[in-house]
């Protein structure tokens, strides 16, 4: 059974030729770019600050914020990015969103270019995504041929190149300033905040950078107004959010539902319940550098900013990752090091030497090699990596791996016990309550890093 919720970004996704300009604008499309290009640009901003609307890309900031910080009597352009990098393990919603409404994705980038007054525009796609890469240049394409992006759009003064960035496969360039450093034909390493892109960008300029799925909202706000995206939602959670569904459930798929609804009825519903009729056992609910909860964390947790935080975890970018009963968790937490350790940047040697020594430990604890000191190590290993790195991925890293021991510690005690030769575990709380300490240190490294 499949609740109601809203369909601010998947309403036409379900059409197979909506990727077509004709068909977009018989939907509807490219009405809230001619109602925007009537207002002034501070007009819009409020506008979307008002509707609550914030960045799908991860953090949930306030786009509206974000805009109002731009400044526009520095004499430079200013840069609008769309940040469809998309490599956090689990996610893969903004695909959608390209290859079924591509138009959609313009329109909304065309809003956000109007209020900022930028006039050039990049999508920096990852560079695994070819198909959608491809629905978007063809889309761009077709714009600039209709007259729709280019110079004085719809006969204002408005103007607006769209380019097509794509990156070369590194999870790195979605952080937006390893995504500038990367468009600007640099190693795509990030850089230092503050200055923050905002002020100081794309080649020294004020740039926003804004998530796909953030962007792809801004026509349906417009068109139907800043109270009515807040009214759905919750109170700090304004809207409906994408979710990208995967692991061990009926449905994988990308779900559009309202903020506020409920994680379990999610799974039940929308994703089929668990396959084969096995039991649910974790759910990554937002990208694996959040905290992952056990089955029994989850009875009245529901898919907002605030009530995921509440129970620990972060809803971060909606990759709804499924684990039933049969998921060894050693294992899970090895696959992930394995992506952090090949996708540290290497720009900072707690990260870069980190990385690599997390997934080292975790390796030879699932090999049946580790050793009852490898739990400490682990924690001083991750308590130099948490914070001390330029950019939050040293953070990511460390959140899977601390959140796996913390929350299944026998599973990583009962590997251990075997390759001492011990058949049980008997030290499952002095494991528990040294990882425990480290997960407290990270929380604080994160908080301060934020
Ligand atoms: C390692 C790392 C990878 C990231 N990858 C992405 C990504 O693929 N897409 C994205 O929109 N944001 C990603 N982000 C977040 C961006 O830095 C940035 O916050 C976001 O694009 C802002 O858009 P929003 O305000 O619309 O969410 C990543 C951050 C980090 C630290």
């Amino acid at each position: 059974m499949q609740t109601n919720h809203h369909k601010i970004l998947t309403a036409n996704v379900h059409h197979l030729d909506q990727h077509l300009l004709s068909k977009y604008e018989e939907r509807g499309g490219y009405q809230a770019i001619r109602k925007v290009l009537k207002q002034t640009p501070e007009e819009v901003i409020q506008e979307v600050k008002a509707s609550g609307l914030r960045g799908r890309g991860g953090a949930g900031f306030p786009t509206g914020m974000k805009w109002g910080f731009v400044p526009k009597n520095l004499g430079k352009p200013i840069y609008l990015l769309n940040n469809a990098d998309e490599s956090e393990p689990g996610t893969f919603k903004d695909r959608l969103l390209m290859e079924r409404d591509p138009h959609l994705c313009i329109e909304g980038m065309m809003i956000a270019a109007w209020a900022l007054g930028a006039n050039w525009s990049c999508l920096y796609i990852r560079g695994e995504y070819g198909y959608p890469a491809v629905r978007m240049e063809q889309a761009i394409e077709e714009a600039y041929k209709k007259g729709y992006l280019g110079k004085n759009i719809f006969g204002t003064t408005f103007s607006l190149d769209i380019v097509v960035h794509r990156g070369a496969g590194a999870y790195i360039c979605g952080e937006e300033t390893g995504l500038i450093e990367s468009l600007e034909g640099n190693k795509g390493q990030p850089r230092l905040k503050p200055p923050f892109p905002a002020v100081v960008g794309l080649y020294g300029c004020p740039t926003v950078v804004n998530n796909t799925e953030t962007l792809a909202t801004l026509p349906w706000i417009i068109l139907n107004g800043a109270s009515a995206y807040a009214k759905i939602g919750t109170e700090k959670s304004a809207g409906t959010k994408l979710f990208s569904a995967s692991g061990h459930i009926n449905k994988p798929g990308v779900y559009e539902v309202d903020l506020g609804y409920s994680l379990l009825d999610f799974i039940n519903n929308e994703c089929g319940g668990i396959r084969g009729g096995k039991k649910l056992k974790a759910v990554i609910p937002g990208g694996s550098s959040v905290q992952v909860l056990r089955a029994d964390e989850l009875e009245g947790v529901k898919l907002d900013y605030e009530s995921i935080k509440g129970a620990g975890s972060m809803l971060g970018s909606g990759g709804f990752m499924v684990m039933d009963e049969s998921t060894d968790m050693v294992e899970a937490c090895l696959n992930l090091q394995h992506f952090y350790s090949h996708e540290s940047c290497g720009q900072c040697t707690p990260c870069r030497e980190g990385a690599n020594w997390v997934q080292k430990i975790v390796g030879r604890i699932y090999d049946g090699a580790g050793t009852y000191s490898d739990i400490p190590l682990l924690k001083s290993v991750t308590s130099q990596i948490a914070g001390h790195t330029i950019c939050p991925f040293g953070d990511a890293l460390v959140t899977p791996v601390l959140s796996f021991i913390e929350k299944f510690p026998e599973e990583f005690n009962t590997r251990i016990a075997q390759a001492n030769g011990i058949p049980t575990f008997n030290t499952g709380e002095e494991l528990s309550s040294q990882v425990l300490d480290a997960v407290s240190e990270n929380a604080k490294n994160v908080a301060a890093n934020v």
